[in-house]
């Protein structure tokens, strides 16, 4: 069992001690995974290649210390920002996630998924590099949409955008990580290859990258290692079943995009360094980086298409009763 969970290692975002407190991981929260791919089962091997482009990401944030800039808030009120924030919050947010922001809101307990703690800054979907912190715009994006699947409900008719912005504010009030860094620019994703890599292409790839360990083999979030799940607060998490509705969005650009970022606090790796073999990782970086976006760009078309595929022989598919969703 650790064995297959030993695979997720290629990107697993990194802040998993318990209690977070006061985070020795100061400045690069992009930091590169720890380079334990130890045991792969499959025969490529994803090696933990040296990646260029997470170590400059967070420079604007280390120099900080010499200049006199108190915070790095960009508000020019933050006060009344936060105070608005904070009415929004405590009306609309704080039934499930908490006055606290601890994710232990009153309906908290009959949820599930479990409304987000958010005292420690780990959020699954971003557009910035595995382990580090959101952006603005994502927050604000899940906000707008919700996440579809849970019970994070959609905001963006309820609210009016300079509410939504606020709350935005607030929510990353609750996390000393905001007030210690900024978070670093996005990770580069690529154009989709033309033409469109093969389906077989992709489900080769998601079986080599050992997405079944986890996901199942048709993706039903059903795979080997499932028991074995666990988010970073300790409590079981299930695979997302990759054939339903995703909360990452419709579409192979989003299913792209987890597997370049990874969702922060959960098992779900980041694939942007971890989907070469080992001796792939010698080459050229503009051959590598064109590999793992074909590969990428592969898996993500397959798991678009695990969705069309229950359509119409769901009773066919059927390998495990139940649904093991998130
Ligand atoms: C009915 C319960 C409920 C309410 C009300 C609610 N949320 Fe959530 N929220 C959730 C749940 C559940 C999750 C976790 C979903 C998951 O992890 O898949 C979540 C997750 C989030 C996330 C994390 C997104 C990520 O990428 O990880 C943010 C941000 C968020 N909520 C903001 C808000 C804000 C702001 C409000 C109020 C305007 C709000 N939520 C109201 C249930 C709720
Ligand atoms: C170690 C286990 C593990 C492996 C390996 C893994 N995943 Fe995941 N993945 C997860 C978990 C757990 C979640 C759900 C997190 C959650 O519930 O929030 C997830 C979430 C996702 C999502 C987002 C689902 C949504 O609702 O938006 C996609 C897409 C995805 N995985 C695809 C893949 C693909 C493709 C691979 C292989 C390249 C892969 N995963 C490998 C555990 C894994």
């Amino acid at each position: 069992m650790l064995v297959l969970v030993s695979l997720a290692a290629p990107g697993r975002a990194q802040p998993q001690d318990p209690e977070e407190g006061p985070a020795p991981a100061l400045e690069p929260e992009a930091s590169p995974s720890p380079s334990t791919s130890t045991s792969p089962s499959t025969s490529t091997s994803p090696s933990p290649s040296p990646s260029p482009s997470t170590s400059t990401s967070t420079s604007t944030s280390t120099s900080t210390s010499t200049t006199p800039t108190p915070t790095p808030s960009p508000s020019p009120t933050p006060s009344l920002l936060l105070e608005r924030g904070r009415r929004v919050y405590q009306e609309h947010c704080a039934p499930c996630h908490g006055l606290a922001g601890d994710g232990n809101g009153s309906a908290a307990r009959w949820l599930k998924p479990r409304p987000r703690d958010f005292t420690r800054g780990l959020y699954k979907l971003r557009s910035t590099p595995n382990g580090a912190l959101p952006s603005d715009d994502d927050l604000l994006a899940v906000v707008n949409r919700g996440m579809p699947g849970s019970s994070m409900p959609a905001w963006e008719d309820e609210l009016g955008v300079a509410d939504r912005r606020a709350v935005v504010d607030y929510i990353k009030s609750f996390s000393p990580r905001f007030a210690r860094a900024l978070a670093p620019p996005p990770v580069a994703l690529e154009e989709a290859p033309t033409p469109a890599v093969p389906l077989a292409e992709g489900a080769l790839w998601y079986q080599q990258l050992g997405c079944g360990n986890c996901h199942g083999p048709r993706g039903r979030g059903n795979g080997r290692a499932l028991a074995t799940l666990r988010d970073d607060w300790g409590r079981h998490i299930g695979a997302a079943d990759l054939s339903g509705r995703l909360r990452s969005g419709a579409g192979a650009q989003a299913v792209y995009r987890v597997l370049m970022t990874g969702m922060n606090g959960t098992p779900m790796p980041s694939y942007a360094d971890g989907a070469l073999t080992e001796h792939e990782a010698d080459l050229a970086p503009a051959v590598r980086k064109r590999l793992v976006a074909r590969r990428l760009w592969a898996v993500a078309r397959y798991v678009v298409s695990l969705r069309r595929a229950r359509g119409g022989l769901d009773w066919l598919l059927r390998d495990t009763p139940g649904r093991a969703g998130p």
